[in-house]
């Protein structure tokens, strides 16, 4: 897998998914599936867009006990995602069950990833509501470093520290980066945004694109523009 722009299908429903889907009729987009989604349609949402030929970002973030989450990701590494993803902050053992369970009797698996630490966080609200007092940027790399150890392939993170994060854990350690804006566009709930062209710049490998491509009056040109500036 190389550089991509996934679309991130905040839909709230398979119908709306797939009519935003439909408009593709060049090109099969990579595309991520939240909790929302997920919730709502269950596994045949991800086994119908799959069958439609795009890839798949299954991005529901699991954090519990270790058997528990083992076991989860068993089933998910049935739904043929191509990347699934948890919390690093469940810990190490967790990450390295989640490894295990993912992992098909064939030893194939989907990419696993882990969020490091969310976008909707700072500074403050990592020291006074979850008493972490390392400055932000050190708890991601810790965490990103502790994923690589239990064998993830990558991280969740912001495009602004994609660079340190392949620093830290090497140049194939996937970077997976939301909080993409062209320039100009509306920020919307996004607190630190960054361009698809930035993006590149700063090494991520793969861009988490929602609704600048989703709201956009033309989702199939925003989608474009979005691909040629981040791979060109
Ligand atoms: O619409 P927008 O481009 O902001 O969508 C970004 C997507 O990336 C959303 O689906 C959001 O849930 C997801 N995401 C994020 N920040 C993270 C992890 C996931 O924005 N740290």
């Amino acid at each position: 897998m190389g550089k991509d722009v996934i679309i991130a299908c905040d839909f709230a429903s398979a119908e709306s998914t797939f009519a935003f889907l439909d408009r593709f009729t060049e090109e099969k987009p990579f595309v991520k599936i939240g909790m929302e989604l997920f919730y709502v349609e269950g596994p045949a949402i991800v086994r119908e867009i799959k069958a439609r030929g795009h890839k798949i970002f299954l991005d529901l973030k699991l954090h519990d006990i270790p058997n528990t989450v083992k076991k989860a990701m068993t089933v998910l590494s049935g739904l043929e995602a191509d990347i699934c993803n948890l919390h690093a902050a469940g810990g190490l053992d967790m990450m390295k069950s989640a490894v295990e369970g993912l992992t098909r009797p064939d030893g194939s698996r989907p990419l696993l990833i882990a969020v490091t630490q969310l976008t909707s966080l700072d500074q403050q609200r990592l020291e006074t509501e979850l008493l972490i007092r390392q400055p932000l940027e050190e708890v991601v790399l810790h965490y990103a470093a502790n994923a690589r150890k239990a064998g993830l392939d990558g991280v969740v993170c912001s495009p602004l520290e994609a660079g340190r994060v392949h620093e830290v854990c090497g140049k194939s350690f996937l970077t997976v980066t939301p909080g993409i804006r062209f320039a100009g566009g509306p920020s919307g709930d996004q607190q630190r945004v960054t361009t698809p062209k930035k993006a590149r710049e700063l090494g991520s490998d793969y861009i988490v694109v929602g609704r600048p491509i989703t709201a956009a009056q033309d989702p199939v040109a925003a989608y474009r523009r979005c691909l040629a500036d981040f791979t060109n």
